[in-house]
């Protein structure tokens, strides 16, 4: 008979567990049986020891066999695909990339999250539209991605509920930053969903998870072997995440940019450009393109001519939103008031502490302190002076959108304080695309 501890022991002494182990824990976690305090035990374990690249997989298995794999109706010649990120600040890549590679007829399924430490989450901006429902049926999920080509909810109680409960214990036990932790809770999510290609894009800097560009190469790395065992066609983007995507932070402002850039209105070049990034490897694994340039022109077509727009319209309608925002960003939620944050001294911006304007967000009411609390969508940020930009003493370094004076004094200490400003020039930026690992 298995007992708990001495599983708990054996990790703690630096050993590998074996798949009947972990099987053991991650069923009896689900089911109840095990109590939080032991599978924490076990997490923390793990975190100081690691894991070896075959228990990393039997833990992505027993979390993906935790619960049902979907089944898609409209298998046969028809290709379907996800992307994931491991969470930024400002990343609304997902809102126009799932319209956009549908409308090129590859379906995208996608099972988002919501906000996390300080990243935000597709499911939070997704619910800034108004009457939009993320909290779908798995048979509605089904329905809608192979009727409208592309659909984003939350995590059902039905997909990977292992990584349901897991997670939410990780998060309060500070067990969320590990590798083998990490890879098990998102490819377990990715291989329930059943796809047949999965693009990452795993961020590396001051807004993500992984702050080296080492630490999140081996994560990539990791993430694409399990999903080739799987016999998945996978790749991953490693994408700089030191500054935030785009030009507008907080769950309103980010969508207006999502539709701002599918009308053509904008051309933010970063978020455009790893949109496009991971876009066109959707297209490649689907066999759509030929190539990278093939597939970035197939893409740039659909997004000039409208149908990337009228594909997310389309999205939101069936979904329960009101898809007239796509014409009009103004039926968005907005703020009271507006203000820039002066800059406190000239020169050029050499680094930003990317997360402290996540967690800014949170203040200015944008996310959530804990689980329970109502997330004020309007709020946020934008025009962010960018790595390298020059600024004047007293100029902008973003504008605030927020509601509540004594909430908006705090955000503006701890922008202003996420920024290193110095007079001399910066020369060498760092690659928005550093790498493609597959
Ligand atoms: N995202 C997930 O889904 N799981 C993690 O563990 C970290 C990021």
């Amino acid at each position: 008979m298995l007992l708990p501890a001495q599983i708990i022991q054996k990790k703690r002494d630096g050993k590998a567990l074996t798949e009947e182990e972990i099987r053991f824990f991650i069923n009896g976690f689900t089911s109840g049986e095990l109590p939080e305090y032991q599978m924490s035990a076990l997490a923390m374990a793990i975190c100081f020891q690691g894991m070896n690249f075959d228990e990393t997989m039997w833990l992505t298995r027993a979390m993906v066999e935790s619960g049902k794999i979907v089944e898609w109706k409209g298998r046969a010649g028809t290709f379907y695909a996800d992307k994931h990120s491991t969470g930024g600040i400002g990343d609304k890549v997902s809102l126009i990339l799932a319209p956009l590679v549908a409308a090129c007829g590859v379906k995208v399924p996608m099972i988002s999250g919501r906000g996390l430490g300080p990243t935000g989450g597709t499911l939070d901006k997704l619910e800034s539209i108004s009457g939009f429902n993320v909290n779908l049926s798995l048979d509605d999920f089904k329905r809608i991605t192979d009727r409208v080509g592309c659909c984003m909810i939350g995590q059902t109680a039905e997909i990977a509920p292992a990584d349901k409960k897991f997670y939410a214990l990780r998060d309060v036990t500070a067990t969320v930053s590990c590798l083998p932790l990490i890879v098990a809770s998102i490819m377990s999510k990715k291989l329930a969903e059943n796809v047949d290609g999965l693009v990452l894009d795993v961020k590396w800097g001051s807004g993500a998870f992984m702050r080296t560009r080492e630490t999140s190469a081996d994560l990539a790395k990791a993430l694409v072997e399990v999903g080739k065992r799987y016999g998945k066609k996978v790749c991953a983007l490693q994408t700089d995440m030191n500054q935030p995507l785009g030009r507008r932070i907080g769950n309103a402002l980010e969508v207006r940019e999502c539709i701002e850039i599918m009308n053509g209105s904008t051309q933010a070049d970063d978020l455009l450009e790893v949109t496009l990034a991971l876009s066109a490897e959707m297209l490649l694994m689907a066999g759509a393109a030929k190539n990278v340039a093939a597939a970035r022109e197939i893409l740039q077509k659909k997004l000039a001519n409208g149908e990337a727009l009228h594909k997310f319209a389309e999205m939101i309608a069936v979904q329960g939103g009101d898809a007239k925002v796509c014409d009009d960003w103004k039926r968005l939620p907005s703020t009271k008031q507006a203000k820039p944050i002066p800059a406190p001294k000239t020169g050029f911006v050499q680094s930003i502490e990317c997360d402290q304007i996540g967690y800014a967000v949170i203040v200015l009411g944008g996310g959530r302190r804990v689980a329970a609390d109502k997330v004020d969508f309007a709020v946020g940020f934008e025009e962010p002076k960018k790595i390298g930009d020059a600024v004047k003493a007293g100029e902008p370094l973003m504008i605030m959108h927020y509601n509540d004076e004594t909430r908006a004094a705090e955000a503006t200490r701890m922008v202003r304080d996420a920024y290193r400003i110095e007079d001399k020039e910066v020369n060498t930026r760092l690659p928005l695309i550093v790498q493609k690992i597959e």
